[in-house]
């Protein structure tokens, strides 16, 4: 399924998506606020005619390539392609509720994580929202210094994606959302798409982008679609790696984020333990944990790894001290055994 197209194949992609919607900035500044204003508008374009695959192949020359997103090591963002910045490491909430989820979040936010990912299908966003309207009072942080991702789920909510995206905005109750995902491919995946270009229309929600879309599933989705993805979230750890996932999303100017990058639970033990990340751990006084997380960031993968304990979650924003040797990385690189820790 997941196939490795060929590079010009790839390329004519690319021109393809920048002609028929959003222009991808390139060499923008990520020194600047995460208030900033996208450069694009993008209202209209999001309401052209979707072009079709067929006619989409001719590259324009004279069009600018999309430049993949560097990520700043110094400020630990991104700039996204929709013009807002994004910080490289993040708490993922997957499976926190109640109070274990409200002071999870709110633990991160006081050890200086800025990007919190949630789900409706979590079942967590009201959670998520207290913590942050907490966050917010008690003056850890503005709201504007964060930066929130949901998603919507295939079935009954991508039917109903405008009723679906408000649910989400009512439960999460702070404002606008910085983005908005498709949790994974549906067949109402583009009618859902557009309903959150809508939404980033009207000033509700700031970028859009997919989780769990691969070569196959990209190649027949973005054609379709008048905004370049500002974000793909996939299954990414040293097990599984997706070493041709990753370029192929990076060169369409899209950020890629990794879920499970601990391997996921029931599997952490293995991965936190594999003795190869364990002696990297030990050669630079960190743990695996912090290996992983920055083997990813180097692969320029954002890093969103889940905890609900406190000194796990300081643990995993201390990721810019120490760097990995291209040894090193290779070395993590050659433990990839494709190796899904789940079926999506
Ligand atoms: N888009 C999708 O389809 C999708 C799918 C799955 C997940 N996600 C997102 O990705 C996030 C990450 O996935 P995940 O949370 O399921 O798995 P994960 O981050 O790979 O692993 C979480 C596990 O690692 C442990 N852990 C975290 N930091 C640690 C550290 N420094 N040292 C030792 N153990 C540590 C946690 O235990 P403690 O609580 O004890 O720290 C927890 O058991 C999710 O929370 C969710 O936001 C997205």
């Amino acid at each position: 399924m997941k196939k490795i197209l060929s590079l010009a194949f790839a390329l004519s992609l690319v021109f393809a998506i920048t002609d028929c919607g959003q222009t991808v900035q390139n060499n923008v500044d990520a020194t600047e606020s995460m208030e900033t204003v996208p450069a694009s508008n993008d209202t209209e374009s999001a309401q052209e005619e979707p072009v079709s695959a067929d006619e989409s192949v001719a590259p324009d020359i004279k069009e600018e390539p999309v430049m993949r997103a560097e990520f700043n090591f110094e400020t630990k963002t991104v700039m996204l392609n929709s013009g807002y910045e994004m910080p490289i490491n993040g708490l993922g909430t997957y499976s926190l509720h109640g109070d274990e989820c409200i002071n999870a979040v709110k633990s991160a936010l006081s050890s200086g994580v800025r990007l919190i990912d949630t789900a409706s299908a979590y079942g967590n966003e009201e959670e998520i929202g207290q913590a942050i309207r907490e966050a917010v009072d008690e003056g850890i942080i503005k709201r504007e210094d964060i930066f929130v991702i949901t998603k919507i789920y295939p079935g009954s909510e991508m039917e109903n994606p405008e009723q679906s995206i408000q649910a989400c905005l009512d439960r999460l109750d702070i404002g606008y959302v910085d983005m908005m995902l498709l949790h994974h491919p549906d067949s109402n995946d583009v009618k859902a798409y557009e309903a959150m270009e809508q939404f980033v229309a009207e000033g509700k929600i700031r970028s859009i982008g997919l989780s769990n879309w691969y070569v196959e599933e990209l190649t027949e989705f973005l054609p379709q679609v008048g905004t370049v993805p500002a974000l793909v979230q996939n299954e990414i750890h040293p097990y599984y790696q997706e070493n041709d996932v990753i370029p192929f999303i990076q060169d369409l100017g899209i950020v890629v984020q990794g879920w499970y990058p601990l391997g996921g639970r029931g599997h952490t033990a293995e991965l936190l333990g594999d003795p190869v990340i364990s002696e990297i751990a030990e050669t630079h006084s960190v743990s695996s944990a912090q290996v992983i997380l920055r083997w990813n960031l180097q692969k320029g993968v954002v890093v969103i790894p889940g905890s609900s304990n406190p000194d796990h979650i300081k643990e995993n924003t201390e990721l810019y001290h120490f760097s990995l040797t291209d040894e090193e990385m290779e070395r993590i690189n050659d433990l990839d055994r494709g190796e899904k820790h789940d079926w999506y």
